[in-house]
């Protein structure tokens, strides 16, 4: 969240430079306020109208055309951070020089605030000598490079170099602005289905996309958490989320237990497989030798494990049941949580696979609340204000 966080977003000329105008507005979206400064050469791929239209702030376009005497110096002072996307080779040499003779970089000279640079170019000019070294430079100056991405390039052209995606880079002016409401929490994260072998190639899983527990992920290092995601299914790509991966239960249960010894809160969003073969075949089966029979055994219980510790996190189950969810009010009592989050995986637009979610929480006195179908990602920011409601963390410092 970047609630009347000042950001300046400092376009160069690339073609990814209409990118600039969605970064703009992911920015907004989170509360901030953007003031756009823009190269020459970034005028010749992106109108200075549309980022004033999108920022509600007339870009500087240089030093000497600007109603402001020193408009790099207003900037520099003004801004909470800086973001350069695109930015070009040359403006990386340019930076990494402090060749200071365009009003862009002349802001990121003259400012004391955090500088977030997202470069994008051709994979030959990212991997160029000069430009590793311009990179190595500005690194060692503290700045903050969001690596380029891999795709389509200008020119029809494939390859590194692709500008990041606008949410990622937004994600990394967040990250380098402390002070979010979660700011010096530690949060445990399980998501996603395990995976429990039968033999080298075959293995019992569930239907599991782990899209629910990213959400959750990300809505706290938004807030300014530090996040410890153990995961069976896909990763987050955030700077405060540590992902751990994993396959079975026995390895969420050995990550998850660990991150649980120093988390103030653990979200357990995992489907985890409850048995797994007794005895998995080391090779394969083979089709001749018939349908094999499977000896099943428990696998550990990660969720009972934490409820069981002496220090435990704030603990927040999940329950994904099939028709009422009466069975899971009595599971919020059994399995000690302080907040079961419940849903019926048959009902339209809930459960495995789906961008939404319709959630039922249960407290442990047995009362509920049932939320409106909503996208998991707004799920989870209500969540994150559901737990911050309930539970004094220690570390908040706001
Ligand atoms: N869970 C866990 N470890 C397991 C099984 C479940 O940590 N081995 C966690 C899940 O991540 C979830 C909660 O426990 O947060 C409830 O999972 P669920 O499968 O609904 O619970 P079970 O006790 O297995 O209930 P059921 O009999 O309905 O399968």
């Amino acid at each position: 969240m970047l609630a009347g966080r000042r950001v300046v977003l400092g376009v160069t000329g690339g073609v990814a430079a209409y990118k600039a105008a969605y970064l703009a507005r992911r920015l907004i979206e989170r509360g901030a306020v953007v003031r756009p400064v823009m190269t020459e050469s970034a005028l010749e791929f992106l109108g200075a109208h549309t980022l004033a239209a999108i920022t509600g702030n007339r870009p500087v376009t240089g030093m000497f055309n600007a109603a402001d005497v020193s408009p790099h110096t207003t900037l520099a002072r003004w801004a909470d951070a800086v973001a350069i996307a695109p930015a070009t080779a040359a403006t990386l040499a340019r930076l990494a020089n402090g060749l200071s003779d365009d009003a862009l970089v002349a802001t990121v000279l003259a400012t004391t605030a955090p500088v977030v640079i997202a470069p994008a170019m051709h994979t030959e000019m990212w991997q160029h000598p000069a430009t590793i070294s311009n990179i190595e430079q500005l690194t060692s100056f503290g700045y903050h490079i969001v690596e380029p991405a891999s795709g389509a390039l200008a020119g029809g052209d494939t390859g590194v170099g692709r500008l990041a995606e606008p949410e990622r880079i937004a994600d990394a002016v967040a990250a380098v602005l402390p002070g979010g409401p979660m700011t010096g929490v530690e949060v445990l994260v399980t998501a996603g289905g395990t995976r429990e072998a039968i033999d080298s190639v075959r293995y019992l899983g569930n239907h599991s996309s782990g899209k629910m527990g990213n959400a959750i992920a990300i809505a706290a290092a938004r807030r300014g958490a530090k996040v410890t995601l153990v995961t069976a299914g896909p990763t987050v790509d955030h700077p405060r989320v540590e992902n751990v991966e994993v396959e079975s239960a026995a390895e969420m249960a050995d990550a998850a237990w660990n991150a649980a010894e120093r988390a103030d809160v653990a979200v357990m969003a995992a489907a985890v497989a409850d048995f797994r073969p007794a005895r998995p075949i080391e090779g394969k089966l083979r089709r001749q030798e018939g349908p094999p029979s499977v000896d099943l055994e428990p696998t550990p219980d990660v969720l009972g494990g934490i409820a069981a510790m002496e220090h435990r996190p704030f603990l927040v189950g999940f329950a994904a049941e099939v028709g009422s969810l009466d069975e899971a009010v009595a599971k919020a009592r059994r399995k000690g949580v302080d907040l079961l989050v419940a849903n019926d995986i048959s009902s339209p637009g809930s459960g495995f696979g789906t961008d939404t979610n319709q959630v039922t929480l249960i407290l442990p006195d047995g009362a509920t609340e049932a939320w409106n179908l909503m996208p998991k990602a707004d799920v989870a920011e209500r969540l994150w204000d559901r737990i911050s409601e309930m539970c004094k963390w220690e570390g908040t410092s706001p």
